[in-house]
């Protein structure tokens, strides 16, 4: 079943902005450079991106306000010194994305434009129209193929090869043949983004199933902070589709049923602009408590008129048009929370390093950790492309320094090998998506803006029942070419370890902090909760561990917006 041997200094996995960032900067060293992506890199999801990215790019702004905001976005159990330093290199990184070729919006003196976001003390913001991501992913693509980086797409990796603790390559099945092959490398870089597909409403693409962070755990390396999970306050009603906090930073209001403003009563100051754990839960309580419509609540942009919205947010526009049937112009926007972003994932170092040696990780699938308990809107572009820089330079070190070690991958090649043949040999079982959409439900009805005991008990013990029920699967399609049945079986493998740590993480802190909101702990408890939570997996169960919050000059104090 094997086929291709192959050598790099240095294996990317995932083609989305931080890990198209770390080839890129990889690649400018000499290094022989490779991207293993399972889609085409730009349909990576970062494409999906829309409202901006976060620099203080003007003299009357300055990177430690930035800090400041994001710190207290995070609900203080942001890394203040990895914090810091994704500020302060920011306006740099932006300056380079634009000599990349990357476009940006303009104000009238011809500056990089920067509009309101939540959370903000200042308009920080940088954008292109409400296409942001998209305009980045194209660029950073060109570089990679300037700079002649390999990319295997339409692979999916399907194991990590360490021995000694060390990364060695990895195992990875390509699609269009149904061939595993054996990827060896000096070192591994995860920047496989997030897992939005654990929950039944998402932003995210179908492909962000948490691959990178399942396939980490099964190293024995820890992911960080799971329990931390954003809900985007305006997803378009029953799509899963981002209409951009863009529309609020533009003037949009929030509306309830009764025609109320109802964010007066949650942030007097920054109403509809208040950090998004702040918004969803406020929209939330609005729906619970029967001032919804229809379970959403409205965004109305009516008095922003037809030309700042067709300037600014015309993707938006269209998409509401095309799948609520509502212009925007005339109309008011249905919209309610929906799980968008991964605060937690593979604990790494400022430098992308994991506690397995050579192998890294950046962008979402990381946790540095730069958002804490709650992420400020247009801080994840920015961490794909500090951190996609910084760790393309720290592996670049490393594999500049080390000798091609002998690597034994040809046993994890019969290892990945069986166990493709045994799930192919399986008749009679459940389906995949069967398993999914069971886990979708129960992590969307238990384990979303609020949670308590007693639900996110239930959520632990239906989830393990899920695990246990994975093993009987079957898959319908048996044939070797574009197998996604095999893609489907792999990726709920990992959206099931990463939903496990999900609810064990929110089940084990007691206190309400940022993005996890429990309604048996309302109050942040800083005396013993000021710590992340580790996940780490032995054998199919799971250990709780912990880390030191790092703090610099910011002193915890209430949140109030
Ligand atoms: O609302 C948005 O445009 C999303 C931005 C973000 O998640 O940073």
């Amino acid at each position: 079943m094997g086929d291709f041997l192959v050598f790099h200094d240095i294996i990317i996995i995932g083609a989305g902005l931080s890990g198209m960032r770390a080839a890129v900067e990889a690649s400018k060293r000499g290094l022989n450079v490779a991207v293993v992506s399972k889609v085409h890199p730009v349909r990576s999801h970062s494409v999906a991106a829309q409202g901006g990215i976060n620099a203080a790019m003007k003299i009357t702004d300055n990177w430690e306000d930035h800090a400041f905001d994001t710190i207290k976005g995070s609900d203080y159990i942001g890394d203040q010194e990895a914090i810091e330093t994704m500020c302060r290199e920011a306006p740099e990184d932006i300056r380079e994305l634009e000599r990349m070729g990357a476009l940006f919006s303009r104000d009238k003196t011809g500056q990089i434009a920067q509009r309101p976001f939540g959370g903000a003390g200042y308009p920080r913001t940088c954008y292109l129209a409400d296409r942001t991501g998209h305009s980045m992913l194209h660029v950073m693509y060109e570089q990679v193929l300037k700079y002649g980086v390999y990319i295997y797409e339409e692979w999916q990796v399907v194991k990590l090869v360490v021995e000694e603790n060390s990364i060695k390559g990895i195992i990875a099945l390509e699609l269009a043949t149904g061939k595993l092959h054996r990827l060896c490398a000096k070192a591994v870089i995860m920047a496989t983004g997030g897992y939005g597909r654990v929950y039944r409403t998402t932003t995210n693409a179908l492909t962000s199933t948490g691959d990178g962070m399942g396939l980490v755990l099964d190293v024995g390396a820890p992911l960080m902070d799971m329990e931390f999970v954003q809900f985007h306050p305006t997803v378009l009603d029953r799509t899963g589709i981002l209409i951009t906090e863009g529309a609020r930073g533009e003037g949009g209001y929030l509306l309830n049923s009764e025609g109320e403003r109802f964010m007066s009563k949650y942030a007097p100051n920054k109403l509809e602009l208040a950090s998004r754990d702040v918004v969803a839960r406020a929209e939330q309580t609005e729906i619970d408590e029967g001032r919804g419509i229809d379970g959403c609540v409205h965004l109305d942009l009516r008095h922003l008129g037809v030309e700042k919205i067709n300037e600014r947010l015309p993707q938006i526009r269209e998409l509401s048009m095309n799948f609520a049937g509502v212009d925007p112009i005339v109309e008011p926007i249905p919209i309610h929370p929906g799980a968008h972003y991964s605060m937690g994932g593979i604990m790494v170092d400022l430098d992308g390093r994991t506690p397995v040696e050579g192998l890294y990780a950046a962008g979402e699938s990381a946790c540095v950790s730069v958002h804490g308990a709650n992420r400020l809107g247009g801080n994840s572009l920015l961490d794909t492309i500090v951190f996609g820089r910084r760790t393309g330079a720290a592996a670049s070190d490393f594999a500049e320094a080390s000798a091609y070690i002998s690597c034994n991958i040809d046993p994890a090649l019969s290892t990945a090998a069986r166990m493709i043949a045994d799930i192919l040999d399986r008749d009679g079982g459940e389906p995949v998506y069967k398993i999914k959409e069971e886990m979708q439900n129960i992590m969307h009805t238990h384990c979303a803006v609020f949670r308590e005991k007693g639900k996110l008990t239930e959520a632990l013990t239906k989830i393990e029942e899920l695990r246990e029920r994975y093993h009987g699967v079957s898959l319908a399609y048996k044939g070797d070419e574009y197998n996604t049945d095999i893609v489907s079986y792999l990726e709920l493998g990992h959206m099931l370890d990463i939903s496990l740590s999900i609810v064990k993480g929110a089940l084990n802190r007691e206190e309400s902090r940022g993005a996890h909101s429990r309604l048996d702990f309302p109050a942040r408890d800083d005396e013993n909760w000021m710590k992340h939570t580790l996940m780490y997996k032995k054998g199919e169960e799971f250990e709780i561990g912990y880390k030191d919050v790092s703090v610099t000059k910011y002193e915890p104090t209430e949140r109030k917006y």
